[in-house]
């Protein structure tokens, strides 16, 4: 049985331990939420601050050039890069992941039109999520395709000649399993069909090798593990033989080849700086910018593959204790056991009271969350994220230690935790 002692003595020896006075976590509260918003860095309240009092306060429009605004997107998108296996000048830090989807999507569709005018299918998995499946419906009607989706052990078998597309989500958002990226990517283009990937739940969570996965476009997510805070922007990649093919559909002046010479016509800019759009939020950029900085500190610590050896060993040893500890009260497990095969979050099914566990887990201070399953297939979900950077191994413990009270005494089933909020 594995015990408090040894957590401890595992934080002991983590190398990565003094990454967590880079984060303000709230005292009293083990955060396992990280998967959908990240802790505030510590640099970002004087940051944001400053952006606000000096950039804007004092300096007003001279910012633009004086403090770099103009260049921000561009200049976040390259530290992006180091974390996802992308070149500098390849990633811009824009809009929201919605958004960014809508616009590789529509690259994409125009690519593959061109490419191999009989593809006509793009290919999605049933259980991604449903912001993408929704952008990629409305983009079927648009060009008259069709979406095809299909369970996950379905997906290399449904990539034929009449496929333009495969858009994938890399870790999925309810179970917390992985693609193999480059696997799948060589067997759609095996067969002509363009990729793109979702990292929304991989970028600053699992090692990510966009160029040597050979992939073809990628978007992400600025609030979860970069830690760039609610509403951060997302970012955007776009495989360099594929970035100056076409425009992309949302072709604003920030986009444009020469944006101040204030043409009639558009002109893309050359690379990934026509994924922009319009002006982007100054503010909510400086941020992000705290958010990835954290990540870049890992650098000189062992970076992403450090991070991975250690989100490895916390979702082990949850795991493992809630398999010690909460046998009986009918956990399952959802999530992959298999590494190669899982994310950084690990998530429990459990048919009745999911969402009210979850709830009373809160009120003791482990804050997770529920996603709702849709049936047997799908059963309801507790969800766990473990960011390596702030989750120590004695936290874990706690978390599990909480879980078992909640579950032996029956906790959960107080009216109060069935009382449902906006947002889950
Ligand atoms: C896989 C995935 N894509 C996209 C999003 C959200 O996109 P947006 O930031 O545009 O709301 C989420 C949010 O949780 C997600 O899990």
């Amino acid at each position: 049985m594995t015990t408090l002692q040894d957590c401890q003595a595992l934080d002991a020896q983590d190398p990565l331990r003094s990454l967590r006075d880079l984060f303000a976590l709230p005292a009293g509260t083990i955060y396992l939420d990280g998967n959908s918003l990240g802790v505030m860095p510590r640099t970002t309240p004087a940051r944001v601050a400053d952006v606000v009092t000096r950039e804007w306060g004092t300096d007003l429009i001279q910012s633009w050039n004086k403090a770099g605004w103009f260049a921000m997107p561009l200049a976040v998108g390259d530290k992006i890069a180091r974390l996802i296996g992308a070149g500098a000048g390849e990633v811009v830090a824009a809009d929201s992941t919605s958004i960014n989807l809508f616009k590789v999507l529509s690259a994409a569709i125009h690519i593959a039109k061109a490419d191999r005018p009989s593809a006509q299918r793009i290919v999605s998995e049933r259980s991604n999520f449903p912001t993408d499946l929704y952008i990629a419906e409305a983009l079927c009607q648009q060009h008259g395709m069709e979406l095809v989706l299909v369970e996950t052990e379905d997906i290399a078998a449904s990539l034929s000649a009449d496929v333009a597309v495969l858009m994938l989500t890399h870790v999925n958002y309810r179970t917390g399993a992985m693609h193999d990226m480059a696997a799948l990517t060589a067997a759609a283009h095996a067969e002509g069909i363009l990729t793109v990937w979702d990292l929304a739940h991989s970028a600053g969570a699992v090692p990510v090798d966009l160029k040597k996965s050979k992939a073809d476009f990628a978007v992400g997510c600025g609030y979860k593990y970069l830690n760039g805070g609610p509403g951060a922007p997302a970012f955007v990649w776009v495989n360099h033989k594929h970035a100056d093919r076409c425009w992309q559909p949302l072709a604003g002046w920030w986009g444009h080849a020469a944006p101040f010479a204030f043409t009639p016509d558009y002109q893309p800019a050359a690379g990934i700086a026509r994924y922009q759009c319009g002006t982007q939020p100054m503010i909510s950029l400086a941020a992000l910018d705290c958010g990835v900085d954290t990540l870049l500190a890992t650098e000189a610590l062992g970076g992403m593959a450090a991070l991975r050896q250690k989100s490895l060993a916390l979702t082990d040893l949850f795991i493992r204790l809630v398999e010690e500890r909460c046998a009986g009260h009918g956990l399952g497990l959802a999530t992959p056991r298999d590494h190669a095969q899982r994310g950084s979050q690990v998530c429990l099914s459990r048919t009745e009271g999911a969402y009210a566990i979850v709830q009373a887990l809160i009120a003791r201070g482990v804050i997770g969350d529920f996603r709702a399953g849709d049936g047997e297939r799908h059963p309801d979900i507790l969800r766990f994220g473990f960011t390596p950077l702030y989750i120590g191994f004695e936290d874990v413990w706690h978390a599990v230690e909480q879980l078992r009270q909640v579950m032996h005494r029956g906790e959960w089933q107080d009216a109060r935790f069935a009382r449902q909020h906006a947002v889950t």
